[in-house]
């Protein structure tokens, strides 16, 4: 069964859908640049180490940690800063991310505000990370709109809840898919 780190950055309501998977499974390592993530707290109460980054990220040393933890593949949930290229070639094809846009409209921060504005469909991706932010091949892509089409009601608050609800059916898709295309691991 693959091993997997989890990085985040804040709430961690992502990593939690990823840890409700339970046996299904196996987080080595919970990731993050920030000591405030409420993650951090997620990942204590599954007793999975966590390594907290330096303010400046040292990549080196967070490889070597990922390694001597056996991790082979990277689910970013939630973290809020961008991959080297260097790392990312190295993890290349075993990195996922969720965004809370229907790539590639909206990559980059303020995706639901920015999708919402746009009067548009709105909806979450899981693609797998390359060096370009928000760029890589989608793994799997859903509408929040179950017609697609939107309610004028529609408030930006209603938006963000289903957005929310949509990541962590994604993430957990995501990751019975990768088992299912790993098996090895
Ligand atoms: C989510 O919208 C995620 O897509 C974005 O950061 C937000 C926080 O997610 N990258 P989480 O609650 O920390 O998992």
């Amino acid at each position: 069964m693959a091993k997997w780190a989890v990085f985040i950055s804040g709430r961690g309501s992502n990593l939690q859908a990823i840890l409700n998977l339970g046996s299904e499974i196996q987080v080595q390592l919970v990731v993050s640049n920030k000591a405030s993530a409420y993650g951090l707290l997620r990942a204590k109460r599954h007793a999975i180490p966590i390594y907290l980054t330096d303010k400046k990220i040292n990549w080196q040393d967070l490889d070597d940690k990922l390694q001597a933890a056996g991790v082979d593949c990277i689910f970013l949930a939630g973290f809020m800063k961008l991959l080297p290229a260097d790392f990312v070639s190295k993890w290349s094809g075993r990195v996922l991310n969720v965004h809370p846009s229907l790539l590639p409209e909206f990559p980059g921060t303020h995706a639901i505000e920015k999708s919402f504005a746009a009067g548009g469909d709105m909806g979450v991706t899981v693609h797998e990370v390359i060096a370009e932010m928000d760029a890589g091949p989608i793994v799997l892509q859903k509408s929040i709109f179950a017609t697609g089409k939107r309610s004028s009601a529609l408030t930006l608050a209603e938006a963000e809840i289903e957005i929310a609800k949509t990541e962590q059916r994604l993430v957990t898709e995501a990751v019975r898919l990768w088992n299912l295309r790993h098996p090895s691991r």
